[in-house]
């Protein structure tokens, strides 16, 4: 007989970086409509505020943490604050991220491809390493970390972020193998272009916004709710058999 499986987010504590704005504010809010308790966690404070702002308005119950996930030990901070202030963490959602400046590689510039890898790949692997840590201690919990359709396919001016999501695939992989018997599922989105504020500077490039409105089969970008339901999905056990899973949500561009 099939097993009755909905999306049992309802008392759940969860962790969201990258909360201040776009993807990661529809997240926080999809959690909170849906009955969890949310730590969200941005560098940006006024964003943030907004957000929990939201979060109040839903009636949900919200705290907020200015952190740089680039460093270690403030994500750490922020990961031990979610436990001490609900009692544990049952899903993360690591979503934190930065676009870089697009240029084709020999023109790009190393610092700010080091600051890409730093926020994408380093800030995942920060808060994947707290979590983890915590849910082992509670015998579970689920991770959902935001990639990019530019972590399965190449995306011509933007190397060093593709290769910065293309990690994060990887990290999610391999980590989902490492915890599957331990009861942690670790999964990635991977977006297409959806409509935030990171992918509007990217639409003022000359001949970019056509080019990416152009691979989207389904002929428009994405909206930041449409990747907070995936996320949502993954985080609760109507997932149950999906691990290491990297999904696209990308209206159909990866599948050209
Ligand atoms: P956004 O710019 O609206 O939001 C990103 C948030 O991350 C901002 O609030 C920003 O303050 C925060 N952030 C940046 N660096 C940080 C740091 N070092 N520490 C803490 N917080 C930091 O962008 P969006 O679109 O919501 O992006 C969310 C995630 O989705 C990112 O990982 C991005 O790479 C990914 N993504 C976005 C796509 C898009 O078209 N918008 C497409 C595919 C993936």
């Amino acid at each position: 007989m099939r097993e009755d499986k909905t999306m049992d987010i309802a008392g759940k504590v969860a962790f969201i970086t990258g909360a201040g704005s776009g993807i990661g504010r529809a997240s926080a809010c999809a959690f909170a409509r849906a009955g969890a308790s949310v730590m969200i966690v941005d560098m940006n404070e006024s964003g943030l505020m907004e957000t929990a702002g939201l979060i109040e308005e839903i009636g949900g119950a919200v705290a907020t943490m200015t952190v740089d996930v680039t460093d270690g030990s403030s994500v750490a901070a922020a990961v031990a604050a979610t436990v001490e202030r609900f009692g544990r963490l049952d899903c993360a959602h690591n979503n934190a991220g930065v676009g870089g400046t697009p240029a084709e590689l020999a023109e790009s510039d190393e610092a700010s491809a080091r600051q890409v890898m730093d926020v994408n790949f380093w800030g995942v692997f920060h808060g994947m390493r707290a979590q983890i840590a915590v849910m082992l201690r509670q015998g579970g919990g689920t991770i959902v970390n935001t990639a990019s359709a530019a972590g399965l396919v190449g995306l011509p001016s933007l190397s060093v972020y593709s290769a910065s999501k293309h990690a994060v695939v990887g990290l999610t992989k391999t980590a989902a193998l490492e915890y599957a018997t331990r009861g942690i599922r670790i999964n990635s989105v991977c977006p297409g272009v959806i409509e935030t504020p990171m992918s509007t500077p990217l639409f003022e490039v000359p001949g970019l916004h056509a080019a990416m409105a152009a691979v989207h089969p389904i002929g428009r970008f994405g909206l930041p709710t449409e990747i907070a339901d995936a996320v949502l999905w993954l985080s609760s056990s109507a997932s149950s058999f999906v691990v290491g899973a990297s999904i696209a949500i990308d209206g159909g561009s990866t599948a050209q």
